[in-house]
């Protein structure tokens, strides 16, 4: 892990005005934050935990908890919830045997939800792995799942 986060620190540059970059990139990496990699920007960077522990909480996009390989997230926005976005969730949460929130045991998906991502026309959506996927049913969705699981 050293290894990764001292390439990342010298892309962006040893200095605390790269934090952000800097924390930006090994979510990339990740998929999250882990521990270690902030204990090891702390010091690299000369920033206190306590306040990468603050970047890390007040943007939404950087996560603490560990996640997996592919990031399922629903929009339950309202346009999406009155098109059937709680029947997906439903249906994911079946097909992966885990509750929305949560990541699978072989840490290969995490199941997340979210507010209204303004694409409500494609509503019911999902965004996989960054993607936008529209007008979803449960049917695509458990598809869509296979699919990735085979590509692994
Ligand atoms: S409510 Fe889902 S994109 Fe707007």
């Amino acid at each position: 892990m050293e290894e990764m986060v001292d390439k990342i620190i010298e892309q962006n540059g040893a200095k605390e005005s790269a934090l952000l970059a800097v924390l930006m990139d090994i979510q990339g990496e990740y998929n999250y934050l882990p521990r270690p990699a902030l204990e090891l920007v702390s010091k690299k960077l000369g920033v206190s935990m306590s306040r990468i522990s603050y970047m890390a909480t007040f943007f939404t996009a950087f996560s603490l908890e560990e996640r997996g390989k592919h990031i399922t997230t629903v929009c339950m926005g309202t346009a999406c919830h009155v098109r059937g976005a709680t029947r997906l969730v439903e249906e994911l949460e079946r097909v992966l045997e885990i509750k929305a929130g949560e990541t699978t045991d072989d840490k290969q998906f995490t199941l997340e939800t979210v507010n209204c991502v303004g694409a409500c026309a494609l509503g019911p959506l999902i965004i996989t792995d960054g993607e936008f996927q529209g007008n979803m049913t449960s049917p695509k969705v458990s598809r869509l799942i296979k699919k990735l699981r085979k590509e692994d």
